[in-house]
């Protein structure tokens, strides 16, 4: 399989490390970042794309960079299979995300993301473009990346879910317990930065872009249309944090920042407190959890979701499972 890292940050080296430690047989044939990408023609080109991985360098020092190459250039040189895209999240406009998974299901490529924004905007349509190719798109990784969130989603679907509680985002539990521990809120955003858990922009986190994200992706699956990130009903982490944790442990509660999602009500991110032997109360650091209603019972799923090495092993699944033919919603 040739494929092409689309976005060679934390998570985009690490598939290239992972891809090679998992044994799983993939020629890196480009690389693109932000300022421009390499093309690998040479085996010394590949040996130096795999030590600025090891080294977790920038794409700028490849002796072969070139700047401003685009990715129509890049695909059309050399040909990969499948692109893993690893480019921060676009909730606004969109762009330039989903104008580059339409460039590559128009060029035949078949896609593994990390990337919520094409998903969250439009799940379905996202789908439909590459499946009406013949191509695929693997998305394991987009919602609790080392929880197969999105496999239960797909096995629930036709089961009547009717709710369902999630924590989805690490920062935000990193910050809480910040702050629990006597950390200003402002404190805690800044600790989670330089932790290396928050987005340099915090406010993908704080605002809750990103759990919105990735419960649209969920309710998408469930509901077999379009659920849009913009439809998710988000109430930010702010200034406040302090008291509202402060007071919890006092009634012997714990504040999570949980999404909700009723069917046929919407969705709502928040600040909640919940009593301690509530499940999702014991989801710390960088676990997620998910807690679906149905049938007048429960199914939870939980565990650690990052951080880059596990979500990258994850993705280069995906990869396998589309090399191999294997399609979770056709069994
Ligand atoms: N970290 C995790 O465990 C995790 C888990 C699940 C999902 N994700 C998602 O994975 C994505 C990547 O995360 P990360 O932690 O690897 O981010 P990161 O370290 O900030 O890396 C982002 C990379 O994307 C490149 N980039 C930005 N805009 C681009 C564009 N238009 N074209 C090509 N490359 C572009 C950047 O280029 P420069 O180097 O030039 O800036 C950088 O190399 C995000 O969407 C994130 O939400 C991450």
């Amino acid at each position: 399989m040739r494929a092409a890292i689309i976005g060679f940050g934390n998570v985009g080296r690490e598939v290239i490390k992972q891809a090679k430690k998992m044994g799983a047989g993939i020629e890196f044939v480009a690389a693109l970042s932000s300022r421009g990408g390499v093309i690998v023609r040479r085996p010394r080109d590949a040996a130096a794309l795999e030590r600025l991985a090891e080294e977790g360098r920038g794409l700028g020092n490849h002796p072969s960079f070139t700047p401003g190459l685009g990715l129509r250039e890049l695909v059309e040189e050399a040909g990969p299979d499948i692109a893993f895209i690893a480019i921060p999240p676009s909730y606004g406009t969109g762009e330039p995300n989903t104008r580059m998974y339409s460039e590559l299901a128009t060029m035949g490529v078949s896609v593994v993301t990390a990337d919520k924004t094409a998903l969250a905007l439009d799940f379905w349509g996202t789908l439909n473009e590459f499946a009406r190719r013949g191509l695929r798109i693997g998305y394991r990784a987009t919602v609790a990346a080392g929880v197969p969130v999105t496999d239960v989603a797909w096995a629930l679907r036709w089961r009547g879910v009717e709710s369902f509680e999630a924590i989805l985002n690490a920062t935000t539990n990193y910050i809480i317990s910040l702050v629990a521990q006597g950390l200003s809120f402002g404190e805690a955003v800044e600790r989670a930065i330089r932790d290396g858990y928050a987005e340099p922009d915090p406010t993908v986190d704080t605002h809750g872009w990103d759990p919105a994200a990735k419960v649209a992706i969920i309710a998408s699956i469930l509901e077999g249309r379009s659920v849009s990130v913009k439809d998710v009903v988000r109430e930010p982490l702010r200034e406040g944090l302090e008291e509202m944790v402060r007071k919890a442990a006092g009634e012997g509660k714990v504040i999570r920042y949980v999404a909700t999602y009723t069917r046929g009500e919407g969705i709502l991110v928040r600040p909640a407190s919940l009593p301690r032997d509530n499940v999702l109360a014991a989801v710390k650091g960088t676990e997620n959890a998910v807690v679906f209603r149905l049938e007048g019972g429960e199914v939870a799923i939980t565990g650690p979701a990052g951080p880059a090495w596990r979500t990258a092993r994850v993705m280069v699944g995906d990869a396998l499972d589309i090399a191999g033919g294997f399609d979770e919603r056709k069994p």
